[in-house]
């Protein structure tokens, strides 16, 4: 039999592992992983983004039709019921989408993705590979969670269904794994995206209102572009919040690359880059938070990097490093005058954390392997 002591230590011990674990959590992730009821409330995920894209509410609640697909087959101008495709472009209303098992999807056209719709890849191992990627063109309120994209190519001309039931002609595509096009309010949360043959994540034309939280962006050369071109002034208005990720290992550049607009870019773990992490052009404003920026070697230490610009009278950058830790010689060379701040309203504000803790919070990032009957 123990003797009684060994008790207290014992219960310590688990008080000590309940706060580790919880504080080990980003204020997303702890808004609703280790429920064990996770799967019978899939939705709850919705109020749980923060930063420039609020809370989806839109995207939760009576009215919103659950999808789940079974079939990972792909016809890109008249789509199955079952799949992928069906659920995220054609199926009227609002949509909440999950897979019944593991698949491996290989898109023959980019998939457009409506307004109004999450896809939810949780439970599931869900991989986007070999073929096109996602476009979200001129929508709103979309979720994209869970899901592995890799691989992505430009697919020759062709036709594809549109939102609404138009079938269009669309021409060679970029090969991007996620593009946005005068989209807005758009969460991309918890995906793993890598070797894709243009961007990894493009935020263009207009686009904003945008978060992008807990990826992870690796083995990659250009991984995150915000901001179409240096003419397109729409993109002015463009806010996004890029919170949580791991970029790395095997990236090169644009973690982001950032024209107009702004950037929240807070609690983010670099781990090495080869040409600059964050690299910009056209006046736009970045607050660079209690990010964790660990250069790959003295001669790539650069974490900064000024773009010539198109036009360049008038364009001031205003790049500040706030609470931000550097390790191998990672510089960031600040600009402008003052720290732009994001000016969130009580929907999208969140506490940033010290850059001390952000190796452990964002150690799950990318798509999670959750069990449907257990914490995630
Ligand atoms: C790093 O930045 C400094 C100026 O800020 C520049 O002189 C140097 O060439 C850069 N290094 C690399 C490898 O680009
Ligand atoms: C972050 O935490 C470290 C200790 O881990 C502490 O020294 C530092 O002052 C903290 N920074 C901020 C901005 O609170």
């Amino acid at each position: 039999m123990a003797p009684k002591g060994s008790l207290l230590p014992f219960s310590l011990l688990f008080l000590l592992l309940v706060q580790f674990a919880t504080a080990n959590e980003n204020v997303i992730d702890r808004c609703w992983r280790g429920r064990g009821n996770w799967a019978a409330d899939r939705q709850r995920l919705a109020v749980c983004s923060v930063g420039f894209t609020g809370k989806m509410r839109q995207n939760r609640g009576r009215g919103v039709t659950p999808y789940t697909v079974t079939d990972p087959s792909d016809d890109p101008v008249s789509p199955r019921p079952g799949t992928l495709r069906y659920g995220a472009t054609v199926l009227p209303g609002k949509v909440w989408i999950t897979f019944q098992h593991n698949m491996h999807i290989r898109l023959a056209q980019p998939l457009f993705v409506k307004s109004f719709t999450a896809i939810d890849g949780r439970g599931a191992d869900v991989r986007i590979a070999g073929g096109s990627g996602l476009v979200l063109y001129e929508v709103n309120n979309v979720i994209v969670h869970g899901l592995q994209v890799d691989d992505v190519r430009a697919q020759p001309a062709g036709r594809v269904v549109r939102p609404g039931g138009a079938v269009q002609r669309v021409d060679v595509g970029d090969g991007d794994a996620i593009r946005l096009v005068a989209s807005s309010k758009v969460w991309i949360d918890h995906n793993t995206l890598s070797r894709c043959e243009d961007g990894l994540l493009d935020v263009t034309l207009g686009s904003t209102d945008v978060t992008v939280s807990n990826n992870w962006f690796r083995d990659h050369d250009k991984v995150m572009l915000l901001g179409h071109d240096d003419g397109e002034v729409t993109d002015r208005r463009m806010r996004v919040t890029v919170a949580f990720n791991r970029f790395g290992p095997n990236v090169n550049q644009r973690m982001p690359r950032i024209r107009h607009g702004y950037a929240h870019v807070v609690n983010n773990f670099y781990d090495g880059w080869r040409d600059y992490a964050i690299g910009g052009s056209m006046g736009p404003s970045v607050k660079s938070q209690g990010n964790l920026f660990v250069a790959s070697r003295p001669d790539s230490a650069n974490v900064t990097r000024k773009m010539p610009d198109a036009d360049v009278a008038g364009q001031e950058l205003h790049w500040h490093s706030v609470g931000d830790s550097f390790e191998n010689g990672a510089t960031f060379k600040q600009m402008g005058n003052r720290v732009r701040r994001p000016n969130y309203n009580r929907h999208q504000a969140f506490p940033a954390a010290n850059s001390s803790e952000v190796r452990s919070l964002t150690k799950d990032a990318g798509a999670l392997r959750c069990s449907a009957t257990s914490a995630c």
